[in-house]
C-alpha cells in the first residue's frame, strides 16, 4: 500500500509582544497579518501551526511592574499574569486563529532556553567578559556611539545609558561568514527585498560578539551554572519560536521546523529586523538548528500622518476600532490601507471610505443585487443553465477564474508572497466585473422573461453566484465572520473554515440560495450614520475626549467645541494644566531604582511628595533648596509603591536630563504659563 502523501506544513509566528503595555494598532496589525496567511494556508490544504505570545522578561518589564507597585520576582510575575490577558482577549475579539500562545515565563519555555544556552555553550560559543556600553532599555539593546543620534537611541529618541557589567558573550563573529553566505545564496530569506539588502549590508559591515547575559537585575531566566546572571532578554525571547514546538525532541518541532519541506515564517515589524535576521540565525547556526525559511518584516504605522506615540495621545486602541466597526472591518482595513511591507498611515476618514467603497458598495451591494433577483424570479433556486450567455452576447466571468493564469491562481500567488493588498485587488476586480455585467444585462428586467431569455438569465445568475463564491473564499481569510455569513447566504451549508481549495478547484455550487438574508455591510443610509459615529469616536480616541453621543443632539445641548486635529491641543486644554513654581525641601534615593528620586517640595504653603525619574542626572544633594516647575494638578500616581503627587519638568539633553528653570527666581508657588 502506498504511503499517504505528506501534509504540507506551515508554521507562522508573530513577535511575542512585550506585555508591559496594552496592545495597540501595531501589535494588532502583525497578528492579523499572520492570521490571514494562516487561514489562507489552511484553505489551500496546509496543516498550520500559528504561534503568538508575550515577552515577559527583562528590565523593561521589571520597571513597568515597579511603576504599578509590583516588586520582587513574585510581584513581577503577578503583574505579568494581570496584563497578559489584555493580549489574549484582543486576539479572541479579532478572531485570531492561533494554535499556540507562548509566555516566556512558562516553565516549558524556560526549560528550552536553558537547554538552548547549554547547546551553544557546549559548542564553545559562549565566554565570560566585562562589558561596557551604551544601553537603551526600551529596545533592551546595547548601541555603539556611532549608532546613536546625539547620544539618543535611534528608535526611541531617549538617551542611552552607560552600563558596565560582567557579561557572557556569544561569539557572533564566528557566524559572520556563514550568515553572509547564507543570505547571498538565499535572497528570499528576508523579505521584502529591501530588508534583505539592509540585512546583508549590515552583516558585511562586520559582526561583533554579543553580550547575552545581564547581572544588574534578576527578572529573567538564570544562566545555567551561574545564577547571578540572567539570559539576555532577546536570546530568551527568540527561543520562543522553538520552545513552543517542544525543541528538540517533540514531534511538533520535527514536523513543523526540522522537516526540510515545512514552511516556517516569522512575521515581524521592521523595528526588530536585526534581531530576527542576524542574531537569531547565528544563534541557530551555533545550536545546529535549521534556519526558518523566511522572515518578513512589515512597515510601520503612523496615525493621521504622525508617529504613533503616547505623548501625542494618538495611539490607536484596536478594541475601540472593534467596538465601532466590528472585527472584520478592522481586519480588512489593516491589510488594505497599505501594501504589506511598506509603511502605512492610519486615517479614520480613509478607513470609513474604504469600507463604504469596497465593502458596502462593493461586494455587499453586488450580493444584494444578485440574490434579490434569484429570490424574486426563481424563488431562491439556482437553476442548471440550459443555454450559454454567449448566445445573448453575455461574456461569462467564471471561466476567467480557473486555469493557470486565472484569478484564483493570481490571488494565490499574491497571498503566498504576503501581498495582501494585491490579493484584495483581485477580489475587487472580480466584484467590479460582476457589477459591470449586472449593470449591462439588467437582470431585474431579464428575470421577467421566458423561453430563451429566461435561460440566459439562469446562465448569468449561476455565473454571478460562482464568481461571488470565489470572491467569498478570497475574502474569507480577511473577514472570517462576514464571509461565513455570505457563504451561507449563497446557499452553502459547509463552514467556510473547512473549505479546502485543492488545485484551484472551487466547491460545487449549491442548488439554492438562503431565504433569510441579512444585509452584510451597513446599507447606504446606515453607512453615513456609522461613519459619523465612527469619526466622532475616532476623534475622541485621538484627543482623549469623550465620544460625542447621539443624545447630545436630542438634548439640545450646546454642541461641543470643534476638536482640534490630532496632536494639537486647544488653549483651554493647556490652561487646564496647572504648572507651579515649587521648592525642593528634601530629596533621597529610591531603593532598588537607579532612576527615581523621592522629593518633598513646597508649592506656596503646601508640601507634596513627588517621585521623579531624574536620579541618573541629579544627586539628592544637588536638589535641596532648588526651584523646580511642577505639574500641580496631576492625578496622584503610585511609583514603586510610593505616591507621587505631581510631576517635575525637565528636558532631555545629550548629557541626560536638565531641570526646567528661570532667569530670575520667581515667587514660590507662582503659576507658570
Ligand atoms: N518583545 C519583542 C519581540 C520579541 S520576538 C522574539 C518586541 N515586542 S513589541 O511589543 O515591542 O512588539 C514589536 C512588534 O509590534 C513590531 O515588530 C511590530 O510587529 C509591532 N509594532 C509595534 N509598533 C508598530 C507600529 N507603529 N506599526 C506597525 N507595527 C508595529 O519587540
Amino acid at each position: 500500500m502506498a504511503d499517504a502523501p505528506k501534509p504540507k506544513r506551515f508554521y507562522v509566528t508573530t513577535p511575542i509582544y512585550y506585555a508591559n503595555d496594552v496592545p495597540h494598532l501595531g501589535h494588532a496589525y502583525t497578528t492579523v497579518a499572520a492570521d490571514v496567511i494562516a487561514r489562507f494556508k489552511r484553505m489551500t490544504g496546509h496543516e498550520v501551526c500559528f504561534l503568538t505570545g508575550t515577552d515577559e522578561h527583562g528590565k523593561k518589564m521589571e520597571e513597568a511592574a515597579a511603576v504599578k507597585g509590583y516588586t520582587g520576582n513574585a510581584g513581577i510575575q503577578k503583574f505579568c499574569d494581570e496584563v497578559v490577558p489584555n493580549f489574549q482577549n484582543l486576539w479572541k475579539r479579532l478572531n485570531i486563529s492561533n494554535t499556540g500562545f507562548i509566555r516566556t515565563t512558562e516553565d516549558r519555555h524556560k526549560k528550552v532556553v536553558r537547554r538552548f544556552w547549554e547547546t551553544v555553550q557546549n559548542k564553545g560559543d559562549i565566554y565570560k567578559d566585562k562589558y561596557e556600553g551604551l544601553y537603551c532599555t526600551a529596545c533592551e539593546q546595547f548601541y555603539t556611539e556611532k549608532e546613536l543620534e546625539n547620544g539618543n537611541c535611534p528608535t526611541h529618541k531617549t538617551p542611552a545609558v552607560k552600563l558596565s557589567e560582567e557579561s557572557y558573550f556569544f561569539r557572533m563573529q564566528n557566524y559572520q561568514k556563514p550568515l553572509e553566505g547564507y543570505l547571498s545564496s538565499n535572497p528570499g530569506f528576508v523579505q521584502p527585498a529591501s530588508r534583505h539588502n539592509e540585512t546583508l549590508s549590515f552583516v558585511k559591515g562586520g559582526l561583533t560578539n554579543l553580550s547575552v547575559s545581564r547581572s544588574t537585575f534578576t527578572w529573567g531566566i538564570p544562566v545555567p551554572g551561574d545564577e547571578k546572571h540572567v539570559v539576555y532578554v532577546w536570546m530568551d525571547a527568540l527561543v520562543n519560536y522553538l520552545s513552543a514546538l517542544g525543541w528538540p525532541d517533540e514531534k511538533k518541532y520535527r514536523e513543523f521546523w526540522e522537516d526540510k519541506d515545512a514552511e516556517t515564517l516569522h512575521i515581524i515589524g521592521k523595528d526588530i529586523l536585526r534581531f530576527h535576521a542576524v542574531y537569531w540565525p547565528t544563534f541557530l547556526m551555533s545550536a545546529g538548528v535549521p534556519l526558518p525559511k523566511q522572515i518578513f518584516a512589515h512597515g510601520w504605522w503612523t496615525v493621521e500622518g504622525q508617529k504613533m506615540s503616547k505623548t501625542l495621545r494618538n495611539v490607536v486602541d484596536p478594541n475601540r476600532l472593534i467596538d465601532t466597526y466590528g472585527a472584520d472591518l478592522t481586519r480588512y482595513y489593516l491589510l488594505r490601507a497599505a501594501p504589506f511591507g511598506e509603511d502605512g498611515n492610519f486615517s479614520h476618514e480613509e478607513m470609513a471610505n474604504r469600507v463604504i467603497a469596497e465593502l458596502s458598495n462593493g461586494v455587499g451591494n453586488l450580493t444584494a443585487r444578485v440574490l434579490t433577483q434569484l429570490d424574486r424570479f426563481r424563488n431562491c433556486e439556482i437553476r442548471e443553465p440550459a443555454a450559454t450567455g454567449a448566445e445573448a452576447g453575455y461574456t461569462a466571468i467564471t471561466p476567467l477564474i480557473g486555469g493557470d493564469n486565472g484569478y484564483w491562481n493570481q490571488y494565490c500567488g499574491k497571498m503566498h508572497l504576503l501581498d495582501f493588498y494585491g490579493a484584495l485587488d483581485i477580489a475587487q476586480k472580480i466584484v467590479s466585473e460582476c457589477d459591470g455585467a449586472v449593470q449591462r444585462t439588467k437582470p431585474w428586467t431579464l428575470g421577467k422573461e421566458t423561453g430563451q431569455q429566461a435561460a440566459v438569465f439562469d446562465y448569468m445568475m449561476s455565473d454571478f453566484v460562482q464568481a461571488l463564491s470565489c470572491v467569498t473564499l478570497m475574502l474569507a481569510p480577511f473577514m472570517p465572520e462576514k464571509m461565513q455569513e455570505l457563504w451561507s447566504q449563497l446557499g452553502y451549508s459547509s463552514s467556510i473554515n473547512n473549505v479546502i481549495v485543492a488545485d484551484g478547484k472551487l466547491p460545487d455550487m449549491p442548488r439554492a440560495i438562503a431565504k433569510d438574508r441579512e444585509i452584510l455591510f451597513p446599507n447606504k443610509d446606515a453607512i453615513n450614520e456609522i461613519r459619523d459615529r465612527f469619526l466622532a469616536e475616532a476623534k475622541g480616541a485621538v484627543t482623549g475626549a469623550a465620544p460625542a453621543g447621539k443624545d447630545d443632539k436630542a438634548s439640545g445641548k450646546k454642541p461641543a467645541k470643534e476638536t482640534p486635529p490630532p496632536g494639537v491641543i486647544t488653549i483651554d486644554d493647556f490652561m487646564g494644566v496647572e504648572l507651579r513654581v515649587a521648592t525642593v525641601t528634601a530629596a533621597e534615593k529610591v531603593e532598588k531604582s537607579d532612576k527615581l528620586l523621592k522629593l518633598q517640595v513646597t508649592i506656596g504653603g503646601e508640601t507634596r511628595q513627588v517621585i521623579a525619574g531624574i536620579a541618573r542626572s541629579y544627586s539628592p544633594e544637588q536638589l535641596v533648596g532648588r526651584q523646580v516647575v511642577v505639574v500641580a494638578n496631576l492625578k496622584p500616581a503610585k511609583l514603586m509603591g510610593m505616591e507621587s503627587q505631581g510631576m517635575i519638568l525637565a528636558a532631555e539633553t545629550e548629557d541626560g536630563l536638565v531641570l526646567a528653570g528661570f532667569e530670575k527666581p520667581p515667587k514660590p508657588g507662582s503659576r507658570v504659563k
